[in-house]
């Protein structure tokens, strides 16, 4: 599909700087569209069917950006926030110039995978209830978690406020005053996991998301640390 952008947007969303600096680049003659140097950064163009250089590159357009990260605590998951960093602040200019937005939420004190895009299709569908796109977590558990917590869990568990979950799977790794377990479960309602395990009189300690769909976060990744999507980790995000 191709659709006529202004110029300077084009080059500011493909991280050539800021629309001040790409309409200075402009200026100065240094972009070419089909062998033509530009003159008005608001030119209309299609950055598909166009071919656009810059200092005589090519450029390689793309419209969407997929980005995974392994969020840190403390950060919340949102574009904009008057007193708490969020996940979109730690990203570098030149990836916030595509304006992504964080696919679902996950606590300020939880960490792990999160994934950014402007895709709204894409995230539609990761989020969409109906869809029920497992996602996987890591937890330390205050009290032994045991079988009959892996039951409840199984049938599905009343939360606070009436609503019945689905079934979720809940594997005990480490047994013990603090126990150490993995959850699935197969949607994202408020506080999801910590309610869930307030519902059998136990407390979630630590959180972290380990994958969503067939998408595992890269455990290379240090704490707030990101990078785009592998081709064939999209494809798996859109089975
Ligand atoms: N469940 C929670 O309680 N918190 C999260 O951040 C994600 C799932």
């Amino acid at each position: 599909m191709s659709k006529r952008q202004r110029l300077d947007k084009i080059l500011s969303n493909l991280g050539l700087g800021t629309r001040k600096e790409v309409k200075d680049l402009v200026k100065d003659g240094a972009v070419q569209i089909d062998g033509i140097i530009a003159k008005d950064s608001g030119l209309q163009v299609d950055p598909v069917l166009q071919k656009i250089k810059v200092n005589n590159k090519e450029l390689l357009y793309r419209e969407f950006i997929y980005i995974m990260m392994n969020k840190p605590q403390g950060v919340v998951s949102a574009t904009e926030d008057n007193r708490d960093t969020t996940v979109v602040d730690l990203l570098e200019e030149s990836l916030q110039a595509f304006e992504p937005a964080p696919v679902g939420r996950l606590d300020k004190d939880t960490e792990g995978l999160l994934l950014l895009t402007n895709d709204g299709q894409l995230a539609h569908k990761l989020l969409s209830p109906k869809k029920h796109v497992p996602k996987t977590y890591f937890a330390h558990i205050e009290g032994r978690v045991g079988q009959s917590d892996i039951e409840a869990f199984e049938k599905g568990i009343t939360l606070d406020d009436g609503y019945e979950t689905l079934p979720a799977q809940l594997k005990v790794l480490v047994q013990g005053e603090v126990s150490q377990v993995e959850i699935i479960i197969y949607e994202g309602k408020f506080h999801q996991i910590k309610r869930m395990f307030q519902a059998v009189d136990k407390k979630v300690v630590y959180l972290k998301r380990i994958a969503m769909g067939n998408l595992q976060l890269d455990e290379s990744l240090d704490h707030g640390e990101y990078r785009e999507l592998l081709e064939e980790e999209l494809k798996l995000l859109q089975e």
